[in-house]
């Protein structure tokens, strides 16, 4: 392939679901197969930027020519993320990334007791929004799953997390989000809509968003 927009560029981009602890045998985590960042970092690789993949567990392979970063908690992704951050030229953050995390890791099984258990959860902190705060010259794409009013809180996720580009999925929608091969998106910019996608392949999508950022990218230096 001779259409390498992205040569000489480092990429990062995070993928899955990542997995917060409840004790040694039991964990929650959100809804995320790892394809769509997958996708965007082998086409990046394709493309010619030099790639780095921070994943939560996923069941996909490792794509080659991409350096892999395994994490499982939201703390340690973004431990990944921010300790690369200044040497990084665009950032995708397409990770589903637990909002919260059980305030307690029990060391032990838990075990059954009483016909209730609560398990107490603490926020964890916003990768993509402690990244916006502190980018120079990165161009950070962040993503958001909704089920309802897609524009209007992508809009105020671009914002509020300071990203360059914000990808929304409607997860509610067929051959759209997590899970499936396919995805339908809608990517806004600062001043609104830049581009509807109709369903196809993550990898028409990966390859479309990577454009959009060299693009972006070009005009800026
Ligand atoms: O992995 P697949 O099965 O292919 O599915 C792809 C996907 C649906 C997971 C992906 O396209 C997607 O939308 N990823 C973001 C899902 C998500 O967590 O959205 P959110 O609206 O909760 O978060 C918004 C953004 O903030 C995301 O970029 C997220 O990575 C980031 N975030 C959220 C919370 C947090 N504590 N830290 C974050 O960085």
């Amino acid at each position: 392939q001779t259409y390498k927009p992205l040569q000489g560029k480092k990429v990062l981009v995070t993928a899955g679901g990542t997995l917060e602890r409840i004790d040694p045998v039991r964990y929650i985590t959100n809804d995320s197969s790892g394809k769509m960042g997958y996708a965007l970092a082998e086409e990046a690789h394709r493309m010619g930027a030099e790639v780095t993949l921070v994943t939560a567990p996923t069941a996909l392979k490792f794509p080659s020519g991409v350096q892999v970063v395994e994490v499982q908690s939201t703390e340690d992704m973004l431990q990944a993320v921010v300790s690369r951050l200044e040497e990084m030229d665009i950032i995708f953050k397409a990770a589903a990334v637990a909002d919260y995390r059980p305030a307690v890791q029990a060391a032990q099984k838990i075990k059954k007791s009483g016909d209730e258990l609560v398990i107490k959860l603490v926020k964890n902190p916003d990768i993509l929004q402690t990244i916006g705060e502190r980018k120079t010259t990165q161009f950070i794409v962040g993503f958001a799953a909704e089920t309802n009013d897609v524009d209007k809180y992508a809009m105020d996720k671009l914002i509020r997390k300071n990203c360059d580009l914000l990808v929304a999925n409607d997860v509610t929608e067929a051959g759209a989000g997590f899970g499936v091969d396919t995805n339908v998106v809608r990517v806004f910019d600062r001043n609104g809509l830049v581009e509807a996608l109709p369903m196809q392949s993550k990898s028409n999508v990966a390859r479309r968003l990577l454009q959009l950022a060299a693009e972006r990218i070009k005009g800026d230096n």
